[in-house]
Order: structure tokens, then C-alpha cells, then sequence
């Protein structure tokens, strides 16, 4: 028996240069550096450059997945951008990203899922190839939140930066068994109920004005464990994998408390766990592509190791993928 799976070709980011640390953060509202590494485990974020747009992160983490996986950017056929932060209301900011790159062949779109945004169109683009609709996809997640941000707004302000993050997949013949490279299985969820605990307070059908971003943190927090273990619990029932077989779990980077509790609940030993919230804080749909890339190009992830995604974000919307490297 053989199986078409996206098998990931190369991957690569890009983060803008300005660096926004938590003590300057303390000299704009009342909070500490103590404070938010002990609450999040954030040390330091990275803030787009004035004129410097979702779509221009995105085109350079797409260039460094490219390079990375040794492709042309004229053989891909499908851009799958996550964003919640897009250039304008209208075009999909991948189009952008396609029209950057060149490309004028095949189909680019944006999907919207909030922090679960690479997950969720990583299982988009993977379904994709499988039904052998394209051939080669990019998967980006891009964001600038610093533009949605209220920065008077403690509860918030310290936790987001900007950031792009993309992988190159490509629909491969595989024998069919669990030692198949490529993406193995994807789960994902929402649930609508939560739509008013981390949202942004603007768009275009409700105020005509883009607004700033809103959160229960507590009750995000309340949720989040239950969510990702769940997620987690659906992939490893899917493939027969488990705590122990998965070389790296490569989580959204929201929050270490989270990140932690959650590995601790499914039994992951902490030197699996990829960690780089402390360096990006929250990138949203772009902290797993982030995460991915500092573990790849660092040495740790190696071709076929078992490498497990989550997220969970606002809607709530949440979360799983499990693939060989
Ligand atoms: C946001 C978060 C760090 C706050 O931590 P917490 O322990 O839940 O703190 P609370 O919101 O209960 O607030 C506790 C106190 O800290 C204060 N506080 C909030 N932000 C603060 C900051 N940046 N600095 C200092 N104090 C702060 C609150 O005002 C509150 O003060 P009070 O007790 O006088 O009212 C935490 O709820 C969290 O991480 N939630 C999940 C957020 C997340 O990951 N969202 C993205 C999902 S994709």
C-alpha cells in the first residue's frame, strides 16, 4: 500500500530586527521584567519596523524555506498564509507574498484561526496534496500584532510580538506505514461559545475600524491545558504514537506555564519540548514556524525524527499535527 503525504522539504523565518524587552515595556506601563518572565516565561519580543508589513515578514521566512529546502519559487503551487493580522481588509496578504515571490501560477489564500492559524493551514495545505489538487506548498503563518495592540493595556501589551515563520511541503509517494515521512495526521477544533475571551474589539462589517486586541487571560489560561492535551491525546490515537516515540513536541508559544503543564500532563520529557517564547513572546499563527526553525537549523531536528505541533488560540480554535521530519 502506498499513501501521498506532504513531506516537509525545508523550513525558515524571519523576524524583524528592533528588539522589545520587558524592562523597556516597564518604563511605558506599570509591570516588571520579574513579573511577566515568572507569569510567561517572555523575556524580550520583536516589533515590525514602521512600513514594514505582514507580507514583507512573510516573503522573507518564505524565502528562507525555499533556500532551505533547495526549491524554486516557481515550483510551488499553493500559498497557505495564516494570518490575523493582514496587510488589508482585502487582498489575502498571500497573494502579496505570491506576487513577492513571483509566483503566478496555482492558488494563495489566507486562513484566519487566530494562534492556531499554522496548524490549522498546515492540515488545509496537507489535505490538499493529498487529494493531489497541487504539488508543492508553502505554509506560512505571518503576523505584526504589535498593531493591534492597546499598549496601555498591561494585561495584554507584554505578551505579543511580530514574526514570520514557513515550511515548504511537497506531496510525496510514501509506502503507507507509520514510519512514512510527511505529515501523519491533523486535528483540529473549535468552539464558537469562546469568541469573546481573546478577540479584537474592531473589523470592517462591525466598527469599519481595525480595534485592538482583548483577552480574559485568566479564562484563556483556564482553558488552554485541557484543549492542547486533547488535540495531542487525537494524534497519538491516530498513529499509535506516544509520549515516549515523538522526538520533539513543538508547541505554540503562548505562555510557558502553559507549555509546560501541558507536556507535563502528557508525559513529555522537558529536553523534547522546544522552547523560544522567551525570545519571540506569543507570534501567534507564526510561533510554531518560528520554534521550527530555530530547532532545524540548531542541529535538533533531523531528518526522520517524530515532530508533534499544537495550538490553541482565539474562537477558541485548537489544535493538533504529527509528522516525520
Ligand atoms: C495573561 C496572564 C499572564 C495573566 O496572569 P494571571 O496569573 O492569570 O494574572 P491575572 O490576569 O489573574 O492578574 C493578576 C494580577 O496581575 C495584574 N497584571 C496583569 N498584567 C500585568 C502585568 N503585565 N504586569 C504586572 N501585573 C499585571 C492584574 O492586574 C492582576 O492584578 P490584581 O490582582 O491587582 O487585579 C495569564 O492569564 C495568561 O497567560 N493567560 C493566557 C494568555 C494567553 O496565553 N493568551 C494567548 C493564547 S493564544
Amino acid at each position: 500500500m502506498t499513501a501521498i503525504r506532504s513531506v516537509v522539504l525545508g523550513c525558515g523565518s524571519y523576524l524583524p530586527q528592533r528588539v522589545l524587552t520587558n524592562a523597556e515595556l516597564a518604563a511605558k506601563v506599570d509591570t516588571s521584567d520579574e513579573w511577566i518572565v515568572q507569569r510567561t516565561g517572555i523575556r524580550q519580543r520583536h516589533i515590525a519596523a514602521e512600513g514594514e508589513f505582514t507580507s514583507h515578514l512573510a516573503i522573507n521566512a518564505a524565502r528562507a524555506a525555499l533556500a532551505h529546502a533547495g526549491v524554486d519559487a516557481q515550483s510551488i503551487d499553493l500559498i497557505v498564509l495564516a494570518t490575523s493580522t493582514p496587510d488589508q481588509t482585502f487582498p489575502a496578504t498571500a497573494v502579496a507574498v505570491q506576487n513577492g515571490l513571483g509566483i503566478n501560477h496555482g492558488a494563495a489564500f489566507d486562513l484566519q484561526a487566530v494562534c492556531s492559524g499554522f496548524v490549522f493551514a498546515l492540515a488545509s495545505a496537507d489535505n490538499f496534496l493529498r487529494t493531489g489538487a497541487f504539488k508543492r506548498a508553502l505554509v506560512i503563518g505571518a503576523e505584526t500584532f504589535s498593531r493591534i495592540l492597546d499598549w496601555n493595556d498591561r494585561g495584554t501589551c507584554v505578551l505579543f510580538g511580530d514574526g514570520a515563520g514557513a515550511v515548504v511541503l511537497e506531496a510525496q509517494a510514501q509506502p503507507g506505514t507509520p514510519s512514512d515521512r510527511g505529515v501523519l495526521t491533523t486535528h483540529l477544533r473549535s468552539d464558537g461559545r469562546h469568541k469573546g475571551k481573546l478577540y479584537v474589539d474592531g473589523g470592517p462589517s462591525s466598527t469599519q475600524t481595525v480595534g485592538h486586541l482583548r483577552m480574559e487571560g485568566r479564562e484563556v489560561f483556564k482553558h488552554a491545558v485541557g484543549m492542547i492535551t486533547d488535540v495531542i491525546v487525537d494524534a497519538f490515537n491516530a498513529t499509535g504514537a506516544t509520549a515516549d516515540s515523538i522526538d520533539w513536541f513543538v508547541p505554540h508559544q503562548a505562555n510557558k506555564r502553559i507549555i509546560d503543564a501541558s507536556a507535563h500532563k502528557l508525559h513529555i520529557a522537558p529536553q523534547k519540548v522546544v522552547l523560544t517564547v522567551d525570545l519571540h513572546g506569543n507570534t501567534s499563527a507564526a510561533s510554531i514556524p518560528l520554534a521550527l526553525a530555530v530547532a532545524v537549523n540548531d542541529g535538533r531536528v533531523k531528518k526522520g525524527d517524530l515532530v508533534l505541533f499544537e495550538a490553541m488560540g482565539g474562537g477558541f480554535t485548537w489544535g493538533s499535527a504529527l509528522l516525520r521530519w
